[in-house]
């Protein structure tokens, strides 16, 4: 019998539910909250009573949209953290209501986990393209930017991290600050496409091994922009585009200067990028491009699966649940990663 295994994911604003059977995927669907726009940011308090809101119309249409009744399911797999305490508190006590009441195991999973093993979701009639292990994970969103070693489903080991601001955030600080909206990432993209990355540079940092930073250049952006525009007000009107062309440059220069270098110090060259900035349409054209001068094998998410979403807790889940492991009844939400 298939093992049919129901995802939830609500580690932050988006409440979603997914089902696969075997790996393959029946169904994913996502409530985004629209609710943090006029903020230009996530409010916590205001996400955790969104997922309230619609994690159980969400679980229905999932298991509608899959054909799968609760009563089919093998196992229930959930979002554990890191993320916002509130709203991962509502997926996990969504999860432990459900399991006591059908009867079935949980398996908890770590968001992180689930992004980096995003290129494992398998859907039908599409060709089954996988990294083979070990392989090399570019993990790039609002909260985290790292590079990790991936040896088996269950086995990663982080090479390299941020030590303070996440490439996402550098994303959505920067167009704050500019006045183009949140989230950042999407709009910095769009804008670059239209400009001349040429034009303004960015200072880039110097942190030893394979470890980032991002405050820097966040600063060094919003300073010149602010010096521009005591010259000139219409400075950053006039030249958006370069602007943002620029900075989304220097923010990939930075991603792939030292996964190149992992690359070069593991020598793997099973290359995979995962979460939210994995969407940036620059970002993937330059993995793709470094790969072919590098001879790697890149492999990059579809982009309904690079944001979050419960897909991959799903298939995250399911290596979890054919290891045999099972989460307690008590388990707790954590909020960092160094919790887990
Ligand atoms: O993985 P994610 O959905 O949420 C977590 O952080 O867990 O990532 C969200 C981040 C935001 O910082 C957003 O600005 C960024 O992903 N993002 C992008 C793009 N789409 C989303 N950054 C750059 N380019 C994009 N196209």
């Amino acid at each position: 019998m298939a093992d049919i295994i129901l995802g939830i994911e609500s580690s932050c604003d988006d409440t979603s539910a997914a089902v696969i059977s075997d790996g393959y995927l029946l169904s994913n669907v996502i409530a985004s909250q629209q609710v943090h726009k006029e903020f230009g940011g996530v409010v916590p308090e205001l996400a955790s009573r969104a997922h309230q809101q619609n994690i159980v119309p969400v679980v229905r249409v999932a298991l509608d949209k899959a054909g799968v009744k609760p009563s089919d399911l093998t196992a229930i797999a959930f979002t554990r953290g890191p993320g916002l305490l509130g709203s991962l508190l509502v997926g996990t006590s969504f999860a432990k209501a459900l399991s006591l009441s059908l009867d079935i195991p949980m398996v908890m999973v770590n968001h992180l986990q689930g992004h980096i093993l995003a290129n494992f979701i398998r859907e039908e009639g599409k060709p089954v393209v996988e990294p083979s292990f070990p392989y090399l994970c570019l993990l790039v969103s609002g909260g985290n930017s790292q590079i990790v070693r991936v040896d088996s489903p269950l086995d990663y080991t982080i090479l390299g991290q941020t030590i303070d601001d996440a490439v996402g955030e550098a994303f959505d600080k920067c167009a704050k600050m500019m006045g183009l909206g949140y989230p950042g990432g999407p709009v910095i993209d769009r804008l670059a496409k239209l400009g001349d990355p040429g034009r303004f540079h960015f200072a880039k940092p110097h942190v030893p091994g394979l470890d980032y930073s991002f405050s820097g250049i966040k600063t060094s952006l919003l300073y010149f922009v602010r010096d521009e525009m005591a010259k000139d007000p219409e400075f950053m009107e006039k030249n958006k585009e370069d602007i943002c062309a620029g900075f989304q440059k220097a923010l990939i220069d930075i991603l792939m200067d030292k996964l190149i270098k992992a690359s070069k110090q593991t020598g793997i060259r099973e290359i995979t990028i995962g979460g939210g900035v994995s969407a940036n349409s620059g970002l993937r054209e330059r993995i793709v491009a470094e790969g072919k001068k590098r001879h790697w094998k890149t492999y990059l998410p579809e982009f309904r699966f690079t944001t979050d979403n419960a897909a991959m807790i799903a298939v995250a889940g399911w290596f979890h649940y054919r290891s045999g492991e099972r989460a307690p009844l008590d388990v707790a939400p954590v909020s960092r990663l160094a919790d887990f």
